[in-house]
């Protein structure tokens, strides 16, 4: 499995297009009720995870997006594709923190990451925050998918869209991302990625409740896309180092869950 950044970026660079897709199904070792067991120790930290949880079991992709991890690549100036894999030992997951600005009563959620303008080949390059911003019911990006919306991470704050945790009562409620600007859900799905040579990844997509033809009925779920929770998975936040943009000065903490140590 292609696991890590140096790995895509590698592919990118390639001229070749590999017969073998970014994400291959590994040997499924886990369900989502072990998930439920060992996620029910919750904490509070700054930063966290955003770990995958299939919310239909039957579905296709289910086994294979369960408890992946969200990841940001790089895949174009300021812009960052936001992808599911499976962690390993070189790619544990993203860390992730909300921001809350002063005098705005709106989280959003941030990661940091390399500028564009310095080098990328050192861990003490000044960073700058990218901010998830989730398309809203009346945008979209692929024509045959107009209920698939799209979501990035852009540089900088400004673009970025509100959202909130779910916390429906722990410890098996669940502590997860919403949206919101509408109810709905994030979605799982096996797209190609048009910076990684059209490889096939998976990527992260967003379903409105109320973005059906027919407003009395929920919408049906895009082929090849299973509906998922991201649930928060404690992490240490790494300290920006210095001349950066990024400030972790108005990072809030949260509640999140502190084992999900059974997950690869
Ligand atoms: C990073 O790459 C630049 C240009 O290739 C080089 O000058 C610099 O020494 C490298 N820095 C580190 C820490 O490797
Ligand atoms: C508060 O932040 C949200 C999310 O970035 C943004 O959409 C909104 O415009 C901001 N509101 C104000 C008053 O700045
Ligand atoms: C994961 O999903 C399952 C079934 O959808 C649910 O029972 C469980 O509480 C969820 N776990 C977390 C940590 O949200
Ligand atoms: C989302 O759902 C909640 C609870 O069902 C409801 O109160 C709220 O109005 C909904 N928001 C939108 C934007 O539809
Ligand atoms: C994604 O779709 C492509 C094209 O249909 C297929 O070859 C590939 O196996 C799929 N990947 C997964 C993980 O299902």
């Amino acid at each position: 499995m292609l696991a890590n950044i140096n790995l895509l970026m590698a592919l990118a660079a390639s001229s070749l297009v590999s017969a073998s897709p970014i994400a291959t199904a590994p040997t499924p070792t886990m369900s989502a009720t072990d998930a439920a067991e060992t996620a029910a120790s919750t904490s509070t930290s700054t930063g966290f995870q955003l770990v995958a949880n299939v919310t239909d079991p039957f579905n296709a992709l289910a086994l294979l997006v369960q408890n992946m991890v969200l990841q940001a690549y790089h895949a174009g100036a300021n812009y960052r594709v936001p992808m599911l894999q499976k962690p390993d030992a070189q790619n544990l997951g993203r860390v992730f923190y909300f921001d809350r600005q002063p005098q705005n009563s709106s989280l959003v959620l941030l990661t940091d990451s390399f500028s564009d303008d310095t080098p990328s080949n050192s861990t003490t390059n000044p960073s700058i925050s990218f901010g998830l911003a989730v398309q809203s019911l009346t945008n979209f990006i692929v024509p045959e998918y107009p209920q698939e919306h799209g979501v990035g991470f852009f540089a900088g704050s400004a673009n970025a869209t509100p959202v909130s945790l779910a916390n429906t009562g722990t410890p098996y409620g669940g502590l997860f991302l919403l949206n919101e600007q509408g109810n709905g859900t994030f979605m799982a799905c096996n797209r190609t990625i048009p910076y990684y040579n059209q490889e096939y990844g998976i990527t992260l997509e967003y379903l409105y409740d109320n973005d059906a033809s027919s407003s009395d009925k929920m919408p049906a779920m895009p082929e090849d896309c299973v509906s998922i929770r991201l649930v928060f998975v404690c992490a240490d936040l790494p300290a920006v180092p210095p001349g950066s943009q990024s400030s972790h000065a108005n990072a809030q903490p949260v509640s999140c869950y502190t084992d999900m140590s059974g997950e690869q």
